[in-house]
C-alpha cells in the first residue's frame, strides 16, 4: 500500500502536480484542500474528492502523513510550509520522471519538478521550489526556498535565485547573476546583472520596473 497524500490547492498546478505523484507511484493522493472555493467541497477533481478548506489538516493529520501544495504563489508556500509541519504533515516531492536531475543535486523537501526540466550538477534546490515544464537550472545554481522557476525558463551556472522569487515564463538568466528574495522577472525577461529583493525586473536586457511587495 502506498503512503497516503494530501494535495494543497485545486487549480492549474494541481493538475500538474497530481500528474506526477500519479506517475511517480509513491503515494496515494487522498484528496485536494482547497481554501479559496469553499463551495467545491465535495466536488471531484482529478480523480479525488476536495475535501474543504485548510481546517480539514486537523481530521486528516490522524491517518495521513504527507502533503504536497499544488499552488504556484510562493509566499503562500513559503507561509504555509510552516502550518503543515505544525499540524505534524510531513511535505513530499513530486519530481516527473522525465524530469533529468544529475546525481549530486540536493533537493529540499516540498519540491515540485515537472517534465522536460534539466537540473545540472551540484545544484541546491530549496524547499518548496518549483522547477516548472522544460526550464534548465545549470550547474552550482542555488534555489533558495519557495521560488518558482517557470516552463521555459534557463539559468546559466552559479545563479542564484533568493527565497520567494518567481522567475516569469520563459526568462533567460545568465551564468553567475545573484537575483535577490521576493522578486518578480516578467516572462520572456533576460537578465544579465545582479538583481535586488522585492522588484520586478523584465526586458532584453532586464531592467527593474518597481518596487514591488508579493
Ligand atoms: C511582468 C508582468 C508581471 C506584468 O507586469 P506589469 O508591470 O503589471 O505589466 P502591465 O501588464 O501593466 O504592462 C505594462 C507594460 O509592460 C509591458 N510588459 C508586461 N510584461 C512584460 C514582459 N514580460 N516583458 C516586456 N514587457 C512587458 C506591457 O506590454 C506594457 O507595455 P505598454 O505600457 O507599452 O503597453 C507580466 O507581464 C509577466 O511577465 N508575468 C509573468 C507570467 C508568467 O511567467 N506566467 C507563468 C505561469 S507558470
Amino acid at each position: 500500500m502506498l503512503p497516503k497524500l494530501l494535495v494543497w490547492g485545486a487549480s492549474g498546478h494541481a493538475l500538474v502536480v497530481a500528474d506526477i505523484i500519479r506517475l511517480q507511484e509513491n503515494y496515494e493522493i487522498v484528496g485536494f484542500i482547497d481554501d479559496l472555493n469553499p463551495q467545491r467541497r465535495g466536488e471531484k477533481f482529478c480523480g479525488a474528492p476536495i475535501l474543504g478548506g485548510q481546517e480539514q489538516l486537523d481530521i486528516y493529520n490522524k491517518s495521513i502523513k504527507y502533503i504536497i501544495f499544488g499552488f504556484g504563489n510562493c509566499q503562500a508556500r513559503l507561509n504555509l510550509s510552516q502550518l503543515v509541519e505544525i499540524k505534524g504533515f510531513t511535505l513530499a516531492n513530486a519530481i516527473h520522471p522525465k524530469a533529468t536531475i544529475a546525481a549530486d543535486v540536493s533537493i529540499g523537501a516540498g519540491a515540485v519538478i515537472a517534465a522536460g526540466a534539466i537540473v545540472n550538477s551540484q545544484a541546491k534546490i530549496g524547499q518548496n521550489v518549483i522547477i516548472n515544464s522544460c526550464a534548465s537550472v545549470d550547474h552550482e545554481c542555488v534555489i533558495e526556498d519557495g521560488v518558482h522557476i517557470s516552463p521555459g525558463v534557463h539559468l546559466g551556472g552559479r545563479v542564484t535565485v533568493g527565497s520567494g522569487t518567481w522567475v516569469g515564463i520563459g526568462a533567460t538568466v545568465i551564468n553567475n547573476v545573484r537575483i535577490g528574495r521576493n522578486t518578480l522577472i516578467g516572462a520572456g525577461a533576460v537578465v544579465v546583472n545582479d538583481l535586488v529583493d522585492g522588484v520586478l525586473a523584465y526586458g532584453v536586457p532586464a531592467k527593474v520596473i518597481r518596487k514591488i511587495e508579493l
